[in-house]
């Protein structure tokens, strides 16, 4: 089989590297990719969201299958237009995507089939969110964007003041664009975060090993929101009765509630959750996997990838036993200066080997790119340095004192990756 990668982060990274893994995969091809990503994948600088690019790609290429990884292109379609054209692609229509591209669609969806979830309310006139918000009198109160917003689109607002600043940027000042037209006030929720990717073909659900990331830029949880600075799993908050729990009251719930609105799930779906003192919630779906979630999910995976896959496009993934070791993993992202906020593009990154890995780790790369023979940072997340091992605090320690072989000039990487994972296993 030859595979089309869309995307350039971590995650495709991962992604590729697992599925290279397999014998029924000759080779795997990438667009647009990254510097790390050239070394496994023949790399094509095709945007992301350029759908007929793609499709032309593909054909040309003579791909025998598509995964499309990002959120934006699923959201436009793209997986939509290679099964027009015939060809086979893993990631949910367009329409199934709206699970993460419209936070108004799933909190509709949640509440019309009694999925556990913050309660909320809907609002397209700034005026009626600020009168609904001082009735109501709690604090804090979330505020998000009903649209995609690059993981920025949510508001953790702790006062009247601060609330209303929330909702004029996003509604009225359009910080989001058209993201903002609509907003969902929510119920502010408490307990420790799980991610978990399932995968789907839109009737059997496979959920893989839980994870726990880390979105904040600094330590303990301080500074800025980001798109992941580093994750482990298994998650120990996620016991086996919860597991069993969230099958039952969410998982299953959310696969059927797709079904009767007219578009089956079938790809990953992710399930942020929330382990309230009421239980479960879903705080969030994603339409994909998740970044960097996937980098520590995918190398404790035994079944080859590319059956699941193909069995999720070819609605057969009941025929599949999805397998996960019983080891730890852990993924510690190495950021430029700066990021989330502005950062310099360009450095050139010292200690990768010419393959861009070093001893001891796995290094999947997201903002680089190979420039005569070396590595230079390109993005904000710029490699996320990954250790397997047999327990948790061993993970950590390998994906720690890899990060030591790695430098470029502003290189940032929180030191408390796996912290909160490691007290709760106390
Ligand atoms: P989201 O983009 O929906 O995942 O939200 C980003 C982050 O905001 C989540 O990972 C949570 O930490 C936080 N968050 C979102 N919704 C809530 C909520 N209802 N209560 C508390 N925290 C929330
Ligand atoms: N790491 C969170 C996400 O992929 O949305």
């Amino acid at each position: 089989m030859k595979i089309l990668m869309v995307g350039s982060g971590g995650r495709e990274h991962a992604l590729i590297k697992k599925l290279l893994e397999s014998d029924r995969v000759d080779s795997v091809i990438c667009a647009p990719g990254n510097g790390g990503i050239s070394c496994d994948a023949e790399c094509f600088s095709v945007n992301v969201m350029d759908i007929d690019g793609m499709i032309s790609l593909a054909k040309e290429q003579n791909v025998d299958f598509v995964f499309v990884a990002p959120d934006d292109p699923l959201a436009a379609g793209m997986v939509d237009a290679f099964e027009k054209e015939g060809i086979k692609a893993f990631g949910p229509s367009a329409l199934a995507a709206r699970i993460e591209s419209s936070k108004v669609f799933s909190k509709n969806l949640m509440k019309k089939y009694g999925i556990p979830t913050a309660a909320y309310e809907v609002f397209s006139d700034s005026e009626a969110a600020v009168a609904y918000i001082e009735s109501t009198g709690k604090f804090p109160v979330v505020i998000k964007a009903d649209g995609l917003a690059l993981g920025k689109g949510v508001i953790i607002a702790e006062d009247l003041e601060s609330a209303k600043d929330a909702v004029k940027s996003i509604m009225e000042d359009k910080v989001f664009g058209a993201s903002g037209n609509n907003i969902v006030v929510e119920e502010f929720l408490t307990g420790p975060e799980v991610s978990v990717l399932a995968f789907t073909d839109g009737k059997t659900l496979a959920p893989m090993v839980s994870s726990m990331d880390h979105k904040r830029a600094l330590d303990g949880d301080k500074g800025l929101n980001t798109g992941g600075m580093g994750t482990v799993a298994p998650n120990p908050y996620y016991t086996k009765e919860i597991a069993q729990e969230c099958m039952d009251t969410i998982f299953m719930p959310t696969v059927k509630a797709m079904c009767s609105e007219g578009c089956p799930f079938k790809g990953c779906l992710y399930f942020g959750l929330m382990l309230t003192p009421d239980g479960p919630k879903v705080i969030e779906y994603n339409s994909r996997f998740g970044d960097p979630e996937t980098q520590v999910v995918l190398p404790l995976l035994e079944t080859p990838l590319v059956d699941i896959i193909e069995a999720v496009a070819d609605e057969t993934l009941d025929k599949i036993n999805v397998v996960f070791a019983e080891e730890s993993c852990a993924c510690v992202i190495m950021a430029s200066g700066g990021y989330p906020g502005s950062y310099a593009k360009g450095v050139e990154i010292k200690g990768l080997n010419d393959k861009g890995n070093v001893d001891g780790a796995v290094v999947y790369h997201a903002g680089t790119k190979l420039e005569n023979g070396k590595f230079l940072t390109n993005g904000g997340r710029v490699l996320g340095v990954t250790a397997r091992a047999e327990n948790l605090p061993s993970a950590l320690e390998k994906a720690y004192a890899a990060t030591q072989l790695i430098s470029f000039d502003g290189a940032h990487k929180r030191n408390d990756i796996g912290k909160r994972a490691l007290e709760a296993l106390r």
